[in-house]
């Protein structure tokens, strides 16, 4: 029993929290006149003590105390003596967990914002420098169109900004203090719920005791938003990889984020991206535990919910290298622009720029020219050329209508630069995306 009930091994995390709840909760009995103003002073300068204990020693793991507020209520008592009991009057660990775990929760949730705030300006700055760096554009993993890196970068930042606002989102949702609502029922003493919300930062208490016992959503909100976070870092990862290996060539990682072989002299490998793509995994892993640890829990507390706080510190630690990690990559990465710029040219990148040139200065229906395209493209192939390298009586004889301003779209810059459509590539877009990035991220004041 001793060994199943202890959860001090790991919610020891949570003692800084408990510390301020605990204060707030002695502070507002007193302000209620339901411990005197004596006691309550003699309480929170024990608090004080044991928190001077903790950050000198750290928490003692004594599994017979179960777990942080069974610890900390003890050492209080061995401090201050039997004063010490009257802390825990109108509360229950019920409601001082869930009050301790929010706290702790929203901190994780401003920290990932945080860090990803600075993967963003990680982003953002190597967009900019490289907002006319061409590059092959992907579908399928096959060259399909060029794009510029900076337009790549940016999709990342896109993807950062909704996972910042699912952070954020989550936090206003959650910032509701459960303190007082004691076992499940709400308590007969006359306290103030709304001065121990606004004493922690909360907005307000909760409005249902049962629930404020029993929710742990906002745990999973930190999950899910951690989750899909880290859905979008192993995908960057993963781009890193590909980019880093031999046959690419685009990207040279930084020295401070790779390893070498044991046995293979030349080899430089991607760990750390290779680990984010893995901890992504463990993250969705941490979301699921929780949503299966939760599902079916009758109201209101039952002990199942001491195994919130694994997944949830698990995940936020594996969160916060992978984001420093991915930060780390894109700021010092040595991106190889010209093997970038030489597949976009070899890989029939423009082969689109024919057709639509085609359709535009031809008038030739969109089909007919993608058919027209495709010899063009199977002739250049059969020769190992570009597309632009074939000389014009080639492409006239696969047809008449074209002539030599051709050769002005089959260029990778020309084709860019072509797509300023609001969200395309085109340098121009790019750099007009990076600038309003720059301002929304506070780099710069506004134009
Ligand atoms: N250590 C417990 C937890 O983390 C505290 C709540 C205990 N409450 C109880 N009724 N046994 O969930």
């Amino acid at each position: 029993m001793r060994e199943i009930n202890a959860s001090i091994p790991f919610d020891k995390a949570l003692w800084r929290q408990d510390i301020a709840a605990s204060k707030a909760h002695v502070d507002m009995l007193a302000a209620q006149g339901i411990v005197t103003v004596e006691d309550a002073g003699l309480i929170a300068g024990g608090l004080d003590a044991v928190a001077a204990e903790y950050e000198a020693s750290g928490v003692p793991e004594n599994w017979d105390l179960e777990d942080i507020h069974m610890t900390t209520e003890s050492r209080l008592a061995e401090l201050i003596g039997p004063v010490a009991g009257r802390l825990h009057t109108a509360r229950s660990r019920n409601d001082q967990v869930a009050t301790d775990f929010r706290l702790w929760v929203r901190d994780a949730m401003d920290q990932a914002e945080l860090g990803l705030k600075q993967l963003q300006v990680a982003l953002v700055t190597r967009a900019g420098e490289h907002a006319a760096s061409i590059m092959p554009g992907f579908t399928h993993l096959q060259t399909a169109q060029p794009v510029t890196l900076g337009h790549h970068l940016m999709a990342y930042y896109e993807m950062a900004g909704r996972d910042r606002s699912r952070f954020a989102d989550a936090r206003v949702r959650m910032n509701r203090s459960p303190l007082g609502a004691a076992a499940l029922a709400g308590t007969g003493f006359p306290i103030d719920r709304f001065r121990t919300a606004e004493a922690l930062g909360f907005d307000g208490p909760t409005d249902n005791s049962l629930d404020s016992v029993s929710d742990r959503d906002f745990a999973l909100d930190y999950l899910m938003a951690a989750a899909q976070c880290s859905l979008h870092l192993s995908r960057l990862a993963e781009e890193f990889i590909i980019w880093a290996s031999q046959p690419f060539g685009f990207v040279t990682l930084p020295d401070s984020l790779s390893t070498g072989s044991s046995i293979m002299p030349q080899k430089k490998n991607p760990d750390a991206a290779e680990l984010v793509r893995g901890h992504s995994g463990r993250i969705v892993g941490c979301l699921t535990a929780l949503m299966i640890t939760m599902k079916g829990l009758p109201l209101a507390y039952s002990k199942d919910m001491q195994d919130d706080k694994p997944p949830v510190f698990e995940a936020a630690s594996l969160l916060a290298l992978s984001i420093a990690a991915m930060t780390g990559m894109v700021a010092e990465a040595t991106f190889r622009t010209e093997r970038m710029r030489s597949a976009a040219e070899l890989g029939y990148a423009t082969a689109t720029d024919l057709a639509d040139w085609l359709v535009r200065q031809a008038d030739i229906p969109f089909r007919e020219a993608h058919h027209i395209t495709g010899s063009a493209v199977k002739l250049a192939e059969s020769r190992g050329i570009a597309l632009d390298q074939l000389p014009l009586d080639d492409l006239k004889a696969i047809d008449a209508r074209i002539d030599d301003r051709v050769y002005a779209a089959l260029s990778v810059d020309a084709s860019v630069a072509s797509r300023a459509s609001h969200g395309g590539t085109a340098p121009n877009e790019v750099s007009k995306r990076v600038a309003e990035a720059r301002v929304a991220l506070g780099l710069e004041d506004k134009a």
